[in-house]
Formats: structure tokens, sequence, C-alpha cells
């Protein structure tokens, strides 16, 4: 006889879900962890995110969700142009290095940049070179939404953040 495990009771509402909960539960969707650079009159950008997400491959489109408080949104906004870094298992210091305020912090930070004078990190396990294709207001956040132009991949594995805190990928 099959027995079906019962399931805990999910909590489905009507009334307005809040940030405290909402969060709770992206808590739970895995990600992979990325730098998100741009350049703009010599001065090189970039921050940690996760909200990075493919849209089709035909054309090859992704977009991005980038806080309006972000010191780099108004320069991905003005060059319309940016790089999606995806940071292989070793690389969670530089992720916590981009995550954090400071100045001039691509100084201590292997890097080249692209044909749009974009930085790529070195050791990185993927790059996508994106060009903006439309911008969406949502909230505090803009979504970016980008056409991809080059690419680049490395044999490693990416770096995961899942529940606050960073991973390795385990293949089962
Ligand atoms: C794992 C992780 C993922 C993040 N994902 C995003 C994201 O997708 N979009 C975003 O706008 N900020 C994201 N952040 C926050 C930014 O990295 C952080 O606010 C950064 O300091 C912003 O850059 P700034 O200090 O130059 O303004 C994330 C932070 C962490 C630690």
């Amino acid at each position: 006889m099959f027995l079906r495990k019962k399931q805990p009771e999910a909590r489905v509402t009507t009334s307005p879900v809040d940030a405290d909960e909402f969060r709770a539960v992206m808590r739970q969707l895995a990600g992979c962890v990325t730098v998100i650079t741009t350049e703009l009159n010599g001065e090189l950008y970039g921050f940690t995110a996760t909200a990075v997400c493919s849209v089709c491959a035909t054309p090859p489109t992704i977009l991005i969700a980038v806080n309006k408080s972000a010191r780099t949104h108004p320069h991905i906004d003005k060059k319309g142009a940016f790089a999606v870094n995806i940071l292989a298992d070793g690389q969670k210091h530089i992720a916590e290095h981009f995550a954090t305020k400071g100045d001039n912090q691509f100084q201590s930070v292997p890097h080249f940049v692209n044909a749009r004078g974009v930085p790529i990190i070195e050791g990185a396990a993927a790059q996508l070179h994106c060009e903006v294709q439309d911008r969406i207001a949502i909230g505090t956040h803009t979504l970016f939404v980008a056409h991809i132009v080059g690419t680049g991949v490395q044999d490693s594995t990416p770096l995961i953040y899942h529940d606050a805190k960073y991973g390795l990928v385990t293949h089962i």
C-alpha cells in the first residue's frame, strides 16, 4: 500500500503579505551569487546580486533587479551596459567585498575590462556581457532587461546563497 506523507499546512491568505514574511520565503530560494559591474567616465562600479533571471534564449536575454539606492544603479542606467560575473565557489570574499560600501572597490580585485570598458572579475565561474534593452520600475527596484552580447565560461562551480548563508553546489 502506498502511503502519502502528510504535507505541513501551508498558510494561504488573502490578506496582504508583509515584507518579513516575503523575505522568509525568499530565503529558501537558493541562487547563484553574482557581481554586477559597469563603468562610467573611467570609474568602475559593482555590487553583489542574486536577483538575476534568464528571460529567453532567442534572443539571449536576462533581467536583473537593482535597488534604486545602490550606487551602481545610476551608472547602469546611464551607460546602458553591464556585466554579470557569476562567482566561483572560492570567491565568497569577493561577494562580501561587493556587498559592502567602500571606495575604489576594484583596486584589490583582479579584473580586466571588456570592449565596453566594463570590468570582468578574474576567476569567476562565468560572465554575461549585457546591453540594456528596457527598464521597468517596481517599488524600490528597477528591472533592467538586457540583451547578451558576449559570454565567458570557466571550468569551475558557482557560489550559492541560501538562507542568508553562502554555500556550495552538491550534485545528487
Ligand atoms: C547575497 C546578496 C545578494 C544581493 N542581491 C542583490 C540584488 O539582487 N539586487 C540589489 O540591488 N542588491 C542586492 N544585494 C545588496 C547589495 O549587494 C548591497 O546593498 C550593496 O552594498 C549595494 O552597493 P552599494 O553599497 O555600492 O550601494 C545583495 C547582497 C547580498 C549579500
